[in-house]
């Protein structure tokens, strides 16, 4: 069964910076287990931090700036905390098995000059034990649509950021790059036959899964 096993919510409504569970590069979280329960009084933010998941499935679904403007948001200005003028951050770290490597999705959200928010910075990383490399193994690093696919395992070479690397440009800053280039076929790295596809339609589909949840409280 996939699992999120941590988060954290940063510049969310009443979350200025809230983690739980399990994050990269932190040792001591415990992982979170499908019977996590949220409990705190009234206006503490309980379904903010459901509408965090929420809002991150309907970026997925459609993209930034129709997600913020979906159902009661109201849009990035009356998302983002109060006086604050950070992007809206969220990390998600979680496992799509109990036999595999977890997963780290970042994602910052922000508004251009235009006051419309778009995607500003997107990273998807595979936390593999035994490799050469102390460091998350990356898929995908974007800053404001620009950036780098990596091919998968069978890429990897001596050094993290090898030749393995192919870059990429979001046209849409409004985008996912995980959503577009889920359907990228054209793309000589994430055509499915080379082999080396490291399938962002499949991790799209993955976290949707995830972050699709009711809040009841
Ligand atoms: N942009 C914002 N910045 C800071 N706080 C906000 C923002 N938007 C809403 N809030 C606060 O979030 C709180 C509501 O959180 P909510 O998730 O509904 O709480 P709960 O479900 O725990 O009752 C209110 O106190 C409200 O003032
Ligand atoms: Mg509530």
């Amino acid at each position: 069964m996939a699992t999120i096993e941590g988060f954290r919510v940063q510049n969310f409504r009443a979350l200025r910076d809230v983690a739980l569970g399990k994050l990269s590069g932190e040792q001591a979280g415990e992982p979170l287990t499908p019977f996590t329960v949220v409990i705190g009084k009234n206006g503490v933010g309980k379904s903010t931090l459901f509408d965090a998941f929420g809002f991150v499935a309907d970026c997925l679904a459609t993209d930034v700036e129709t997600a913020c403007d979906m159902k009661q948001r109201g849009g990035f200005e009356r998302m983002r905390s109060k006086s604050v003028t950070e992007p809206i951050r969220f990390e998600i770290y979680y496992r799509e098995a109990q036999n595999e490597y977890p997963i780290t999705y970042e994602l910052a959200i922000d508004l251009d000059a235009n006051g419309r928010p778009f995607v500003l910075s997107e990273m998807l990383r595979q936390h593999r034990k035994n490799q050469k490399y102390d460091r998350p193994y990356p898929f995908l690093r974007l800053e404001r649509g620009k950036g780098s696919v990596w091919a998968g395992e069978e890429a990897i070479g001596d050094s993290e950021e090898d030749s393995a690397s192919s870059p990429v440009e979001i046209t849409d800053p409004h985008e996912l790059g995980i959503s577009t280039l889920g359907t990228l076929k054209e793309h000589p790295l994430l055509e499915p036959d080379r082999n080396v596809s490291p399938s962002f339609g499949k991790f799209r589909d993955g976290l949707r899964r995830l972050v699709m949840m009711e809040d009841d409280l």
